[in-house]
């Protein structure tokens, strides 16, 4: 393989990017990015690789989730904190029931750029250029909001630079203590959901107290009072993605420097094609999308190019199947993974594949697809003996009505209430939570099995 460059891709055939129109300003925004700060830094992405090894084992587990993307006009304080509680509240209950840690990675700071089913839009009668995310054009339906725009590039590193400050002033300024675990209480309107989290920050709580009558001082515990949060987003946006590519000075390796995590989509994922190719040289852990159109082939080929030195914690599969087809699809990629002698971690994206048109005509996902998912993924990593490794959701910690169904019953009738998101529908907050306390049921139950066989 010829010796990698974070230009290179600029040599390979492309799919859904932009073709901007203003190339000089495209260059001036490029040398400008060039010039700015990289948003992380590479012993942070390190460390995330580290911990994505562990969940590779089954001895950590990834919580992945945010926004499917983060739009320009929803930027607020409030907006990161609901969805970062949120992600805290779902971890909580995840190492409930895992008994291991949990690894938090927002898709945040960087979600801008979105890959799209078809190029153009149609509405009465009307076609223009689809939406691409706010950092490429503007959702508004008129000819001038949907021309791609490259000084917006700049705009969302702003964002994404802000993003990430106040993500990491939460985890580490004390509102990520565990010990504020019945304050993150504050907010639930659902009783069952919240009676069921209370009871267990309680028996938290309890554990806390014992540690600290035990003389293991838990109030002082560093890692009781910080978490590890990291940044993730679909490296689709090449320009903004090399603009940001960093060296790094103790190994001389390339670091994408927009997030710690950078994923390929299912759309995106040639192996000849520009984002393999910007993704294979860069450091920092790297997801790829698996649906149903992966065949086992591309997927070898894939393996080798994206994770070469077979690196635990390198190259994780977000499977993205859809409900009642992960039976068809998984057990052949598990396949291909093992002829390999593959190290990847396996991880659940359990909306993608779940996208429906409502009869309201909204784009809408099923709540019980979604957790018939993910039980199938548990379901067949069990049959194989293999390690479920984390869930991939988009959700939000605002109380929107985008998916239907969940314990307050969102309806098709409900979903244009508070519809937001600039793209795919997520979860609210409180379906959030239902899953994390299915998902803390699945690996509990796993957890059990394996024990039992060890005695037996
Ligand atoms: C996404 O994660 O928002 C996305 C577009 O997913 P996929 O590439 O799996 O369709
Ligand atoms: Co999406």
């Amino acid at each position: 393989m010829t010796e990698w460059q974070k230009s290179g891709w600029r040599a390979k055939p492309r799919v859904q990017m932009p073709d901007y129109m203003d190339e000089a300003k495209l260059e001036a925004v490029e040398a400008q990015l060039s010039k700015y700060p990289p948003l992380v830094f590479a012993g942070e992405a390190r460390k995330l690789k580290k911990a994505l090894g562990a969940a590779s084992r089954g001895d950590a587990f990834l919580l992945q989730g945010g926004d499917c993307a983060e739009a320009f006009d929803q930027f607020s304080a409030n907006s990161i904190r609901d969805t970062f509680k949120v992600m805290l509240q779902m971890a909580m209950v995840l190492t409930f029931g895992a008994k291991v840690p949990v690894v938090k990675v927002g898709r945040m700071a960087g979600q801008f750029a979105k890959p799209r089913s078809a190029p153009t839009e149609v509405v009465d009668g009307v076609e223009l250029p689809s939406y691409r995310g706010d950092i490429i054009n503007e959702l508004a339906f008129t000819p001038e909001a949907r021309i791609p725009d490259p000084g917006k590039m700049l705009q969302a590193y702003t964002q994404a630079a802000a993003t990430l400050n106040l993500l990491r002033a939460f985890s580490t300024g004390g509102y990520a203590d565990v010990h504020q675990v019945h304050q993150w209480t504050l907010g639930f309107t659902d009783r069952e959901e919240s009676e069921k989290y209370r009871d267990m920050a309680n028996r938290i709580g309890d554990t806390l107290d014992f540690m600290k009558a035990a003389g293991l001082d838990s109030d002082r515990e560093p890692s009781l009072q910080t978490v590890d949060f990291y940044t993730s987003h679909e490296s689709l946006l090449l320009e903004y993605e090399e603009a940001l590519t960093r060296q790094d000075s103790t190994s001389g390796k390339w670091l994408a420097g927009s997030g710690h995590m950078i994923w390929i989509g299912d759309r995106t994922r040639q192996p000849d094609g520009a984002h393999v190719e910007f993704a294979r040289g860069v450091l920092n852990p790297v997801g790829l999308k698996c649906g149903p159109t992966t065949t086992a082939e591309d997927l070898k080929v894939l393996m080798a190019k994206l994770n070469p030195e077979n690196e635990a914690g390198k190259l994780t599969l977000i499977a993205r199947f859809g409900a009642g087809k992960v039976v068809e699809h998984l057990p052949r990629l598990i396949k291909a993974v093992a002829e390999e002698g593959a190290n990847v971690t396996w991880v659940c994206d359990a909306m993608h594949g779940n996208t429906i048109k409502s009869s309201t005509g909204y784009k809408t996902r099923p709540f019980d697809l979604v957790l018939r998912e993910v039980r199938e993924f548990f379901g067949i990593h069990n049959a194989e003996g293999t390690v479920p490794g984390g869930v991939h959701f988009e959700m939000t910690g605002q109380d929107v009505t985008e998916c239907t169904g969940g314990v307050r019953a969102v309806s098709e009738e409900n979903l244009s209430d508070r519809y937001h998101t600039a793209c795919d529908p997520r979860l609210n907050a409180s379906q959030s939570l239902e899953l994390a306390f299915l998902v803390a049921e699945e690996l509990t139950s796993r957890r059990e099995a394996q024990v039992a066989s060890k005695a037996g």
